[in-house]
């Protein structure tokens, strides 16, 4: 019905979700007296991005095999290329699981123990302190604990619990983000409604200020999409990040006042942020290539956090032999954006080569966290004035 992109690795997407309710009321009550394991926030997360679609070809969580080939290859035992393990990790021993058992994954988000998926466990293992390294270092490129996604990682446990699963429902995403949260079939039946064919994605977890907004406009127009996709974070972020809400309302309005009519579709996914920088990049991509966008914009320290990656690191990750064979999506590179005082516009750092530091309007985000904070205006060459005053009223609600 489509001419948008394919899915990677297959010709349909393959959501891991029941939706037929006569089925998931049978495989509920089928798992009622089977064990139960409550999962980290990260794997409840990768189940919803799992049962949405965005992780197809995936048909639940990686063994240790395949979480290590990942990690050092980019590849499953089977060939399949992906960027990040996908794993169940629990902090119990492994003695507690068995082969060949279904087991009953409960939410994290709810404390009345809600199940969310049903695995069925096809090895359970233990992952070295070695192997931690290994994975650490290759899809952190840091063992420092100091990283947050490092530092959540290693909480997980090292127990790896292996297998496919069914997943039984979203998790809080639909209920505190109706407007917004979608699945990637979701996703490309509105791209086909519209009647978008090249479409670039746009990933965030910031509100969007005017460099975000040019680049997004930046990419349209030199791609000549049809459309961009704004697609943000929905699941945890690290602390001092603003909050999915907040996030959403600002975006919405920068959207409704200072985009062309019919040029972005706002949306989000339930993802727990890894600031795992190049591999995130790739993470990023994949699952956008799932959505149906052709491109997805990668701009400075996509993904990052701190001084742990170059910046533009994560653009060249994309010119590896293994991702240019196994994605379609392409991405479209963008250098630093800011707002010139001498041209009075948002302008790409490489296209000015005689400006200056101080030409430029540069706020770090500790400074913009101040000044929102002290109740003061943001520059309005750095943010449109309606997307800092609801920045302000947050900060002011905190
Ligand atoms: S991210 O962690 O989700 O990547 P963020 O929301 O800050 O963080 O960035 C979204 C996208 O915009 C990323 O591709 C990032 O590289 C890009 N980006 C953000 N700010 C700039 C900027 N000033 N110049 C160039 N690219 C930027």
């Amino acid at each position: 019905m489509t001419n948008l992109i394919e899915p990677h690795g297959s010709k349909e997407l393959k959501p891991l979700i029941i939706s037929d309710k006569e089925r998931l009321r049978e495989i509920i009550e089928a798992a009622s007296l089977s064990k139960r394991q409550k999962l980290n926030s990260s794997a409840a997360a990768n189940v919803v991005m799992l049962g949405a679609g965005y992780f197809t070809p995936l048909d639940g969580f990686m063994d240790k095999e395949d979480a290590l080939n990942v990690a050092l290859q980019m590849q499953t035992k089977e060939g399949l290329f992906w960027p990040v393990p996908i794993i169940n990790l629990s902090t119990l021993k492994s003695t507690e699981f068995s082969k060949g058992e279904e087991l009953v994954l409960l939410d994290p988000n709810y404390s009345d123990e809600r199940p969310i998926a049903i695995q069925t466990i096809t090895s359970v293992d233990t992952l070295s302190a070695h192997e931690l390294e290994v994975i650490l270092e290759n899809v952190f490129g840091t063992k420092d604990s100091n990283h947050p996604g490092v530092k959540n990682f290693i909480n997980q446990g090292s127990t790896l619990i292996a297998g496919p699963i069914k997943v039984l429902n979203y998790s809080y995403f639909p209920e505190e983000f109706p407007n917004t949260f979608d699945t990637a079939m979701g996703i490309r039946n509105k791209l086909d409604s519209l009647k978008w064919r090249k479409v670039v994605a746009f990933q965030t977890r910031n509100p969007m200020h005017r460099a975000h907004e040019e680049l997004c406009k930046m990419a349209l127009e030199s791609l000549n999409a049809d459309g961009v996709l704004i697609h943000m974070t929905l699941g945890k972020l690290k602390e001092g990040d603003i909050p999915g809400d907040v996030r959403d309302a600002a975006i919405r309005k920068m959207v409704d006042l200072y985009f062309q009519p019919n040029t972005a579709l706002i949306s989000g996914f339930g993802f727990d942020m890894m600031y795992a920088g190049p591999r995130e990049a790739l993470l990023h991509a994949t699952f956008r290539q799932n959505c149906g966008c052709s491109h997805l914009i990668v701009g400075r320290d996509h993904a990052g956090v701190g001084d742990y990656y170059d910046p533009f690191a994560a653009q060249e990750i994309f010119q590896k032999s293994i991702v240019e064979e196994s994605l379609k999506i392409q991405i479209f590179a963008a250098d630093h954006t800011a707002y010139s005082k001498k041209l009075d516009k948002v302008v790409m750092m490489r296209d000015v080569s005689d400006h200056t530091k101080d030409d430029f309007v540069l706020l770090s985000g500790t400074k913009v966290r101040e000044m929102l904070s002290n109740n003061e205006d943001l520059p309005p060459e750095f943010a449109r004035k309606e997307v800092a005053d609801i920045l302000k009223s947050y900060y002011r609600s905190k």
